[in-house]
């Protein structure tokens, strides 16, 4: 078998498409201009990227868009003071704070210092715990795990997952612990593998629905893949490839693809993958945030 390859470049379109004419439609209805604000602290490279291309696409969808660049030396206090006034701004309906921080600046005391009702990441403790228990309705749902949704109920052809094994590999707060529960929440029977798991190959060839997120390059390979499954890999790893030239990278994912690609019946690709659905649900969140501020039934997505 080789698998169809799952375009989330023209996925992640499609859901900005929407937001476009979703939020021209709030704004007609009520006057009411989704508003987020994008805080980064620092000069990380891929960071510095990530944020800028938050703040076009946000302007794209006819957002209100700011970004506040702090230097890496900002303070703990300087950047609670700066979340607190978002907090309080009327005209922001979402907050992000890039990640990482610099060591000095506690990320759990930031993150929790969010309002809940803002927190467009879905990391603070009220949206981990609402999406734990099933109270999707008022939650707000980190980006990267509902864009990998979005992409496997495309790829499956159904929103319900009944009967079908789903194996996460990778437990982290903000990928593989929240994915798992959205599984859950589409009736998907789920199990968490991670680095402690006893012969993880036997435990992902157990699974219809394989998505791999453990930050470690190319590490499933194609014997651990039942024949059919649907691959998501969530995976950016940057490798040497001498190949190009001296000193070249490129980007790949946690699952050697040529391999897994013969035994899957559909497959993510790294770049181009999950990627770019990452951003397109940012904008959805947002939408989401302001919509409810206003009062308004917000779309799914
Ligand atoms: N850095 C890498 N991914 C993310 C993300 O999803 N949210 C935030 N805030 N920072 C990140």
């Amino acid at each position: 078998m080789s698998a169809a390859v799952i375009d989330g470049k023209s996925e992640a379109a499609k859901v900005v498409a929407e937001v476009t004419s979703q939020t021209a439609k709030l704004i007609a209805d009520t006057g009411i201009v989704p508003g987020i604000a994008v805080v980064i602290v620092g000069e990380d490279p891929a960071s510095q990227v990530y944020v800028r291309s938050k703040g076009k696409r946000a302007l794209e969808c006819g957002f209100h868009s700011v970004t506040h660049k702090l230097p890496e030396d900002t303070s703990e206090e300087t950047l609670l003071a700066l979340v607190d006034e978002l907090n309080n701004d009327e005209v922001i309906h979402g907050i992000l704070v890039q990640l990482p921080l610099p060591d000095h600046i506690d990320e759990g005391k930031i993150i929790q210092a969010v309002s809940p009702d803002k927190d467009v990441d879905g990391f603070h403790f009220i949206n981990v715990g609402k999406l734990g228990t099933g109270e999707l309705a008022t939650a707000f749902v980190p980006c990267t795990p509902a864009g990998s949704m979005v992409l496997l109920r495309q790829a499956l052809g159904k929103q319900d997952f009944s009967g079908l094994n789903a194996v996460v590999v990778g437990r982290s707060n903000i990928v593989g612990k929240p994915i798992a529960n959205l599984l859950l929440g589409a009736n998907a029977t789920v199990t968490i593998a991670h680095s402690r798991t006893k012969d993880l190959p036997s435990v992902t060839r157990g699974a219809d629905i394989l998505v791999a997120a453990v930050g470690r390059s190319q590490m499933i390979k194609g014997d651990w893949v039942k024949p059919g499954a649907v691959v998501i890999d969530v995976g950016i790893n940057r490798i040497p490839a001498p190949e190009k030239g001296e000193g070249k990278t490129r980007l790949v994912g946690d699952v050697d693809y040529d391999e897994c690609a013969e035994a899957a019946s559909a497959i993510t690709p790294v770049p181009g993958g999950v990627g770019p659905m990452t951003i397109a649900m940012l904008m959805a969140t947002t939408l989401i945030a302001a919509c409810r501020k206003a009062g308004v039934e917000p779309p799914a997505f």
